[in-house]
């Protein structure tokens, strides 16, 4: 049976989760505090690039069975399940997770629950917030008890979003009754149908295992390049040893890509707000090893600095380095703790002359980094260079000519931060290949 549905909070996470669901059959309304994003949400619009995304918002803009709106009274009318998935970014001046909008939904939302509800809480949080929320919920809606809270944590990737919300390997459910874990199952049969297995759960494990979940990831990648790291040292290449790695079932080839390392709006700032949450609780030693995982990760942007400057001969100054790459992941227009940027902007303060390309985040990266250079091709980035410098692997990347590029570039140099190139076919057209923990 179809649920009536809100969504609160329209970033990459609220946006993709209104439209799937509007997809497995449900109504649905999108709620956003900024008036002009849902103006464009309502027309059909996707406010950031994600494949697949904007054909579905238009497809049930139009069938009518998703609609925005900035009124959390009307919400708080339509619903019969709320979904609060509005962003946790890191606190200013520490690593702990910023709850202040995760609050806000349920300040601004509860008052005006007049009918029974389940307020579903998706945001990756502190864990013990979800039990926190729930008392502040039962305090301040009308209906009282009558509005529960669940726990329902995302885990989908950028660039994958509507596949990994309509196919998600696992489901999570933090219940606290047997009616609100029957309203999930009923509101996901459609996802459940096709085989996703479903974790049912209290509070504390659901909000942990999408904290736990993602500090695995960045372990994993930081790994791999704290094995770059000795690679380099040793004279060994890590793209072997990772393939040779992969092949043991019990490690496997996923999240091992060396490189640059991982950025974006989840990983850094959770792995951080994971270890403030565990000092809260007095556990910080259990996660101690995070603060090295982290380490590894920013190390992998200053050596990739240090590679381009041993390429152009010491020094930045009077060089033009051609930057391939703005997202901080292909496919994606985010520059959120972008690896790419946050080294194309250190070689710039270096005195180098940067020229940034990147196929969807020029808007993006023009506002976080306005003094960098940028091109409308890849072509017209390589004019002139004496250093190219590939950050984020897109696609159109490794389809290069690297013949044409010869004649366009100062000097046929190239550091492959994502070991995303061929480095035969780049030394056979004549270009000095350098990649990260390769001979
Ligand atoms: C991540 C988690 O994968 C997802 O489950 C969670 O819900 C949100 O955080 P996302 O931030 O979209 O998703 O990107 P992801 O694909 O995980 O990549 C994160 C970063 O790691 C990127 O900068 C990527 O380039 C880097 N990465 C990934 C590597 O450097 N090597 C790898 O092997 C994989």
């Amino acid at each position: 049976m179809p649920f009536r549905v809100t969504v609160i909070g329209t970033g990459y996470l609220g946006a993709t989760h209104a439209a799937c669901m509007a997809e497995i059959g449900h109504e649905v309304l999108g709620v956003d505090v900024d008036a002009e994003r849902v103006a464009a949400l309502q027309a059909g619009r996707a406010p950031f690039y994600e494949p697949g995304l904007e054909a579905l918002l238009a497809k049930h803009v139009a069938d009518g069975r998703l609609r925005f709106t900035t009124s959390y009274e009307e919400a708080a009318a339509f619903g019969d399940v709320h979904f609060s998935c509005v962003g946790t970014p890191q606190v200013e001046n520490g690593y702990a997770a910023d709850v202040r909008y995760v609050d806000a939904v349920i300040e601004q939302l509860a008052p005006h629950l007049k009918r029974p509800c389940l307020v579903v809480g998706k945001s990756t949080v502190p864990v013990g917030t979800a039990s926190r929320l729930a008392d502040r919920l039962t305090e301040l809606a009308p209906v009282g008890e009558l509005a529960e809270l669940a726990w329902n944590p995302e885990f989908l990737r950028e660039g994958f979003a509507i596949e990994d919300t309509l196919s998600p390997d696992r489901l999570v459910f933090g219940v606290r009754s047997d009616a609100s874990r029957a309203t999930l199952e009923e509101l996901y049969r459609p996802v459940t149908d096709k085989g996703t297995p479903v974790v049912v759960t209290d509070f504390p494990t659901a909000e942990l295992v999408k904290t736990s979940a993602n500090a695995f990831l960045a372990t994993k990648i930081s790994f791999i390049n704290a094995m770059a790291e000795v690679c380099e040292a040793g004279g060994a290449d890590v793209g072997k040893l990772a393939e040779a790695l992969s092949h043991d079932e019990r490690i496997g080839g996923r999240f091992l890509r060396p490189g640059v390392g991982f950025g974006g709006g989840c990983l850094p700032k959770d792995i951080r707000a994971f270890m403030a949450r565990a000092g809260e609780l007095g556990v910080d030693q259990a996660l101690t090893f995070l603060r090295e995982v982290d380490s590894i990760n920013m190390r992998r942007r200053t050596r990739t600095v240090e590679l381009a400057r041993e390429q152009c001969d010491g020094q930045f100054l009077g060089r033009r380095i051609a930057v391939l790459g703005a997202a901080f992941k292909p496919d994606s227009d985010d520059v959120r703790d972008s690896p790419a940027l946050n080294v194309a902007g250190r070689i710039q303060l270096m005195g180098g002359d940067v020229t940034v390309y990147d196929p969807k985040a020029m808007d993006n990266a023009r506002k976080s980094f306005p003094t960098l250079g940028y091109a409308l091709s890849p072509e017209d980035a390589l004019q002139g260079a004496h250093l190219v410098l590939l950050l984020t692997e897109w696609e159109e990347f490794r389809n290069l000519n690297p013949e044409r590029l010869r004649d366009v570039v100062a000097v046929p140099r190239v550091v492959d931060a994502r070991g995303a190139l061929d480095p035969a076919q780049w030394r056979r057209a004549g270009w000095t290949y350098r990649a990260l923990g390769r001979p």
